[in-house]
């Protein structure tokens, strides 16, 4: 049987009722993506309402622990030794365009450890959660990476570097490498969701330049949990550097290799 933490049934009942709102959100932006002004600035209020919920329904429960949130930075408590990681919306793209594939994200750290992860995608109703020395689950299902061994039967997936953002080259010498020896790399615009499906399987690897600490905490400790293997680029320790790698034990060295080689050779 899965165990809930007590912090992790905070965290859980947390996003579940957020996610009501963002569901209800999502609807409304129907009427709104042929309208003049468009939904842009609807999302960006439905993701500071979310963050503000989030931080409040958690301080009320948990007084005095810090918060590392995307919108409002760093909210200092007294607490320091216990930091919430949150992004209340990963995948605003997708979100803002009616796509279904978007998460709340948040993680628990404490003396600077993961200890407590949960993803939510409110609309497929997916909640994958984890506790660090208790595995990860996706609703109540166990989960363990894939236990595929050649790069050529391997589904990766990625971030795409996009407008004003990341090194263009690097990333497609990076694709160019990648697309030659697997099955297949897939771009679906939420790191969360991206790590949390590399823990159940669906995608044997993921990598991704530029992200930052909110985009990932919770899907470092579910990928962790779910037996996996997670780096950042160079292969070291630093994961909340942006610079991820995720994988099981057989494929993390080779798409490791695979990506260093690529980068290298492209800059001469
Ligand atoms: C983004 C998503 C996306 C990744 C971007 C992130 P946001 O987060 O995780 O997959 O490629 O780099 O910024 O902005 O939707 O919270
Ligand atoms: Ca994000
Ligand atoms: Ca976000």
């Amino acid at each position: 049987m899965r165990y809930l933490s007590p912090a992790l049934n905070v965290m859980a009942a947390a996003a579940r009722k957020a996610g009501r709102g963002l569901i209800r959100d999502f609807g409304e932006l129907e009427n709104l993506q042929v309208s003049l002004k468009g939904p842009a600035d609807f999302v960006s209020t439905a993701d500071k309402r979310t963050e503000n919920q989030l931080v409040e329904e958690l301080q009320r429960v948990r007084p005095g622990y810090t918060f590392l949130v995307e919108e409002a930075g760093i909210v200092e408590g007294p607490d320091k030794s216990h930091r919430f990681i949150i992004d209340p919306i990963d995948g605003t793209t997708n979100f803002l365009h009616g796509i279904p594939h978007f998460a709340i994200s948040i993680a628990l750290e404490r003396d600077g450890a993961l200890v407590s992860a949960v993803i939510f995608n409110p609309v497929t109703d997916e909640m994958y959660i984890a506790e660090k020395g208790q595995g990860a689950y996706l609703n109540d299902k166990r989960l363990r990476v894939a236990a595929r061994k050649k790069l050529s039967e391997s589904l990766l997936a990625t971030g795409i570097p996009f407008l004003g953002h990341g090194d263009h080259d690097g990333f497609s010498a990076e694709l160019a490498a990648a697309m030659s020896v697997t099955s297949g790399v897939r771009r679906f615009g939420a790191a969360s969701l991206d790590l949390a499906y590399v823990a159940a399987g669906r995608f044997d690897g993921y990598w991704e330049r530029n992200l930052s600490a909110w985009d990932v905490a919770a899907g470092i400790l579910m990928v962790r949990e779910a037996g996996g293997v997670i780096t950042d680029l160079d292969g070291g320790a630093d994961v909340l550097s942006g610079r991820i790698l995720a994988s099981n034990e057989h494929l993390h060295p080779q798409i490791l290799k695979l990506l260093k080689d690529a980068v290298r050779a492209a800059k001469g």
